[in-house]
């Protein structure tokens, strides 16, 4: 099939990558000049492992191509909506990119052709899927289909060719159809529903994520008041067939592109409906005040940080992507700096995107230069690169032996045998 893909950020070049890799001839469509060029020369503007090859396999085969010009690909049968859906002052998702896409589909499609479908793959607000139809009301051929994204930045193109499920939102079967021979010979469940429930699916999903997360965080807590161990009783926990495993990890909290704005938008949609969810209203709370909470600890070690050299290893959001967006990091290097410390940070491939908002940290080029002579460090995004280290070197290099372990991914035992003092997260 022809695909146009409008936005080639996290999802839309992996949608791109991976329908193409499937065989369809796609045009990857953004506004940004400067990442189109990059893309024809098979250069990812984003990190994620296997994406860049990917990109230059399917270049070379000829299914792939970029474009800032809808244009270019106004024969295309499948128009996939992936612009952001940014939060807006009020905390609502902003759709000013998905309408403006969607104003772009209808004045280039090619009206002469068959049915054609417009896949809204943007996270947005239930309703849109339908108001979109509406605006296309007066183009017969185009039908909307509701087709949310669950992939995980880090493992993007796996998620993306071997999703968890492929959730699909129509009002006719026939644009169910033309969904189907899209993911044909995709091996995933399918849940083939109205628009509106797909669109709650997504918003539900990562809502229900995040309150993993904001649960293990709070016990986590009570954990360390009590001086049990949060990662034995998430594993405990997790042997539990109706809870499982995932998402019982305590750390600093969540962040990224899509866990805050979609709760937050979430919440909002739910007032429209005079409809409180007071548990996500909690989650998000927990969350906002968890790297508080987590400076609270190295306070005990560190009581005053003005003036004391402090390293914080990993600044992403998460280990393997390049996305900052309401990391974690951001609120404690500010707090930090506010303190008065000398920030000393390390992230594989961060670094860039946080420099501009945080030009007085020091930023290294490994996580043992961020070390040396630090007073104490905070590991904050478990890259391996932040997680294996050398202990009895680094307990050499650094001014004082004090480990505050955000992600609990240090080797505790081994660190406290090579004499640092250790405090993870929720952990005796
Ligand atoms: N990032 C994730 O992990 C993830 C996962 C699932 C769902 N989502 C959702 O997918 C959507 C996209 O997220 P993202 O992280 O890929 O965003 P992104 O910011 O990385 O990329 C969006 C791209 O769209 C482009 N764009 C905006 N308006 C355009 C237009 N009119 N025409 C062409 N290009 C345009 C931008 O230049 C940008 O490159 C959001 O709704 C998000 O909530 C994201």
């Amino acid at each position: 099939m022809k695909v146009a893909v409008i936005g080639t950020g996290y999802v839309g070049l992996t949608t791109a990558v991976s329908l193409a890799m499937n065989g369809h001839h796609v045009i990857g469509i953004d506004l940004v000049e400067a990442k189109i060029v990059k893309l024809r020369q098979g250069i990812s503007p984003i990190y994620e492992p296997g994406l860049e090859e990917a990109l230059r396999q399917v270049l070379a085969a000829g299914t792939l191509a970029f474009s800032t010009q809808l244009s270019e690909a106004k024969d295309a049968d499948v128009f996939f909506v992936c612009v952001g859906t940014p939060e807006a002052d009020d905390g609502t998702a902003d759709l000013t990119y998905l309408y403006s896409a969607v104003a772009a589909i209808k004045e280039v499609h090619n009206s002469a052709l068959q049915k054609r479908v417009v896949v809204i793959k943007s996270t947005v607000p239930v309703g849109t899927g339908d108001k979109v139809a509406d605006l296309l009301d007066g183009c017969q051929e185009l039908s909307v289909a509701s087709n949310p994204e669950f992939l995980r930045e880090g493992s993007a193109l796996l998620d993306a060719i071997e999703p968890s499920r492929i959730v699909i939102g129509v009002s006719d079967p026939s644009t169910g159809e033309v969904m189907e021979q899209l993911y044909k010979g995709v091996n995933a469940p399918r849940v083939v529903t109205t628009r509106a429930n797909a669109e709650l699916i997504k918003y539900a999903s990562n809502a229900f994520l995040a309150t993993r997360i904001s649960f293990m965080n709070e016990l986590a807590r009570l954990s360390t008041a009590l001086g049990t161990d949060i990662a034995t009783i998430a594993h405990g926990m997790g042997l539990d067939s109706r809870i499982g495993p995932e998402f019982l990890r305590a750390g600093v909290g969540y962040g990224g592109s899509c866990f805050p704005k979609d709760t937050i938008a979430l919440l909002q949609l739910a007032a429209q409906n005079g409809i409180s969810l007071s548990i996500l209203e909690k989650v998000r709370e927990v969350n906002a005040t968890q790297p508080v909470w987590f400076l609270q600890q190295l306070q005990k070690l560190v009581p005053d940080c003005r003036g004391k050299r402090i390293a914080v290893l990993g600044l992403a959001f998460k280990p393997d992507t390049d996305d900052i967006r309401e990391a974690p990091s951001l609120s404690i290097l500010h707090e930090l700096t506010e303190q008065g410390a000398a920030v000393f940070a390390y992230d594989p491939v961060a670094e860039d995107a946080v420099k501009q908002s945080f030009p007085n940290v020091t930023y290294t080029k490994t996580a043992e230069e961020a070390l040396a002579g630090a007073d104490a460090a905070l590991l904050v995004t478990e890259w391996k690169e932040c997680v294996q280290l050398d202990w009895e070197r680094i307990r050499q290099s650094m001014a004082q032996p004090v480990l505050l372990d955000g992600r609990n991914a240090w080797p505790a035992q081994t660190v406290k045998q090579a004499g640092f003092t250790y405090i993870g997260v929720g952990k005796s």
